[in-house]
């Protein structure tokens, strides 16, 4: 072991350099010989029938190599990862606007626009929903008609008697909150390119999870894994974004390059990017608490709408998170929650940083703001008063006594830092329209999978003769600093620094699968199974060691990244050394290192179960100012207090802090997908408002708590996500402490502050 821990050092960015250069090549920017372009057609309608498509004109067109449609590909399946529900061109009717009904390969992207331009689809247009109460009607069409109705999934969670909580309660409260549409508008569009080299189908593009695109390619084209290798080029973004729209244009490209034997690169335009590619979920959220007079919670009834689009996608897995997290970080006796995602013919919603969170937290840490001044208590005080601790039973009965539970300190840190005693108390006018104000917002959030589904990591390390030593793991850095931590884990275990561990593409053909990297997992999964690889491997050394310097074992050590004797120090051999020696006998040094995650369960019949192995908690406090006239708000300071366990690198946390409140902001203040009639009327960076430099608040102040879980790699567990979910809520509880009136539906844009103002006039 070295002298000083390279565990909890702000080590520079193993992807740093090439980035910061420019050297980097995204999936766009790699050059295939003989490459060919491809292009879709989407449908004209929201619903509707495809009656006829006459691809004659267009095939006629030089240059171009192919048409494809659903009646030439009778082999095409529908997939997906719950609801084999979605189509890679679509066969019968479309369902949404970014449907696609015909495919097009040409020498060049203007070819091919224009032999899209010559296609003809003859449409029955169908009555269309747009939003999950019309898709609930007893008239609404069937979206999908081998569904009884147009629900996708639902979940509950039921704790005690909640007639009984409110029985109880000096106070009850109902309030409905809703959130709107987000796109996740990473920078780098979607594009993939395909190849077949024989029958072997290579696949490689901006691709979140290569391990899943494999699996949904191969069950959508009918062909096995093995006959496909899928490889991730370096992600410009990604948030949960990059899997189901790159399951279908890999496959569109696959397809293209079977029929034309030419490899086929296809790459969405901005507005393709808006159109097709799926959104956070808009979520209606009724609440209903009763509190006692003293501000004790009694019990807690919800009940959401989850507009689910055209496509169940990931739809069960984010409500489930959803109905775990919707109560909040809070003991409450009695708690009755329900979810519903329901299909609409609006754009498909799925994975988005957060993954179901941000929405409820901005419910329920609204309604605490509320009932907090309809009791004339303080919000900290109310929210102090109802807190999970250590040994208290979260909603779905999950009793949190294997770890300390942090949520005291986290708040008393944030609260503490922004000073919010003193402000609180300060007055809002600061000027004759302007307004200061305070507000924050906490969470619990389960790390990983959880009881979504089986949660494993393997990795593979390889020490090779010149010293270094080669990770590969089916996880990847999707820009969050994943490589960074995982060399920093190698390099202490073995020894030697974080430029001698390299890594491995992330390749399906040579990495082993880790899981998704998803769920704020990479560090607390991948970190324990790259952990026990390097012990295994350095184990397997001293063995190697032993019998290259003919010493027992047991007589050997590995010091400062080398093998000596405890007898004789001047025996002493280094792993090149080793390893080399190894190769003259033709062998090689490998380990490999798994890990699987502690038991959870989850009862859907009774709504109860230890949901997740382990929790982060966070808390985020924001001063804002706000301009009644224009409706602006700027946000003065944020302060993001997050216990993660143990920070493998702070540097790269804080950088994940500085972008999940970065991303927060633009959902509290200015992101809305305008969709009308499913059609998405913000469809560039134009007209859909992403937070700028001069947008961001003008200070952050990130706080790293730990508080090591004996589950982590040294204790580490997630950050990712919750820096994410809790920007929202806290800036729109800042407002309304600024302004005295309540946003109840995100964001709080210019228009809705203008517009409650003149409502509501002081
Ligand atoms: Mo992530 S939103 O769990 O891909």
């Amino acid at each position: 072991m070295p002298k000083s821990s390279l565990i909890g050092q702000s080590l520079l960015r193993v992807d740093g350099l090439e980035k910061v250069t420019g050297q980097t090549r995204f999936a766009a920017d790699l050059k295939v010989p003989g490459l060919i372009h491809g292009r879709m057609l989407f449908s004209r309608f929201p619903h509707a029938r495809i009656l006829g498509i006459d691809c004659a004109q267009a095939q006629a067109l030089p240059g171009v190599h192919a048409v494809l449609t659903a009646a030439d590909l009778p082999n095409l399946r529908p997939f997906g990862i719950v609801f084999a529900d979605q189509e890679v061109i679509v066969s019968q009717k479309a369902r949404y606007l970014g449907d696609v009904v015909a495919l097009v390969a040409a020498e060049s992207p203007e070819a091919a626009e224009e032999a899209l331009s010559l296609i003809e689809v003859q449409y029955q247009p169908l009555p269309a929903v747009f939003s999950p109460q019309e898709a609930l009607a007893d008239s609404a069409p069937l979206i999908h008609a081998e569904r009884p109705n147009n629900i996708v999934n639902h979940h509950k969670v039921r704790k005690g008697d909640v007639s009984l909580g409110f029985a109880q309660a000096d106070m009850i409260l109902e309030r409905e909150y809703r959130t709107q549409w987000v796109e996740h508008a990473y920078l780098e569009l979607e594009a993939v390119t395909a190849v077949f080299h024989h029958d072997q189908l290579e696949l490689f593009g901006s691709i979140q999870n290569p391990f899943s695109t494999q699996s949904m390619v191969a069950s959508a084209l009918g062909l096995p894994s093995e006959q496909i290798r899928v490889r991730q080029t370096p992600l410009g973004g990604s948030f949960g974004g990059k899997d189901e729209v790159m399951y279908l244009m890999a496959a569109r490209a696959a397809l293209l390059a079977k029929a034309t034997q030419r490899p086929v690169r296809m790459q969405h335009s901005r507005e393709e990017s808006f159109r097709e590619s799926y959104k956070r979920h808009p979520y209606q959220m009724r609440y209903k608490v009763g509190a006692t007079r003293e501000g004790l919670l009694t019990a807690m009834e919800i009940a959401i709408l989850a507009d689910a689009g055209a496509y169940a996608a990931s739809s069960t897995f984010v409500t489930w998170r959803s109905v775990v997290h919707a109560a909040g970080p809070y003991r409450v006796e009695h708690v009755k929650t329900d979810i519903t995602a329901v299909y609409t013919n609006n754009i498909y919603t799925g994975a988005m940083r957060g993954f179901g969170t941000p929405q409820v937290i901005f419910a329920v840490e609204s309604l605490m703001d509320e009932l907090a001044q309809e009791l004339k208590l303080r919000p900290d005080e109310l929210r102090r008063r109802n807190l999970l601790t250590t040994g208290t039973v979260t909603a779905t009965g999950q009793c949190l006594n294997d770890h300390p539970v942090s949520l005291r300190d986290v708040m008393d840190r944030a609260l503490q830092s922004i000073d919010y005693a003193q402000k609180i108390n300060e007055p809002a006018q600061t000027g004759t329209t302007k307004r200061r104000g305070i507000g924050f917002a906490i969470s619990h959030r389960g790390c990983s999978l959880g009881a979504e589904g089986v949660d494993r990591a393997e990795a593979r390390l390889r020490w090779q003769p010149d010293g270094t030593v080669l990770l590969s793991i089916g996880l990847s850095d999707n820009g969050a600093g994943l490589n960074t931590v995982l060399s920093q884990i190698v390099a202490q275990e073995l020894g030697i620094g974080t430029e001698q561990v390299r890594m491995d593409e992330p390749d399906t053909t040579l990495v082993p699968d880790a899981g998704s990297t998803v769920a704020s997992r990479g560090t607390l999964m991948g970190g324990n199974a790259v952990r026990e690889a390097a012990i295994h491997l350095r184990e397997m050394l001293l063995v190697s060691a032993s019998q290259l310097l003919s010493l027992p074992a047991e007589q050997l050590s590995f010091v400062e990244g080398r093998v000596c004797s405890n007898l004789d120090p001047s025996q002493v051999v280094s792993p090149a050394e080793v390893v080399d020696w190894l190769a003259s006998c033709g062998k090689s040094l490998e380990a490999t290192g798994s890990y699987e995650a502690p038991t959870v369960d989850w009862q859907e019949e009774t709504g109860q179960g230890r949901a997740y192995f382990t929790y982060v908690y966070g808390c985020q406090a924001a001063e804002v100012e706000v301009d009644l006239s224009t409706g602006q708000v700027r946000v003065l300071h944020l302060v993001a207090a997050h216990e993660l366990g143990r920070a493998i690198n702070p540097a790269t946390a804080k950088g994940q802090i500085y972008g999940g409140v970065a991303m927060g902001l633009g959902y509290g203040l200015l992101e809305e997908l305008d969709l009308h009639q499913g059609q998405a009327r913000s469809d560039n960076l134009d007209r859909y408002l992403l937070p700028t430099t001069c947008d961001v608040p003008q200070v952050v102040t990130p706080i790293l708590i730990e508080n090591p879980d004996p589950a982590g790699p040294y204790g580490a567990k997630s950050l990712g996500e919750p820096t994410n979910e809790l920007t929202a809520a806290a800036i729109a509880n800042a407002i309304s402490q600024a302004t005295g009136f309540r946003l109840r539906e995100l964001p709080c844009d210019l228009i809705k502050i203008v517009l409650l103002r003149t409502l509501k006039p002081d």
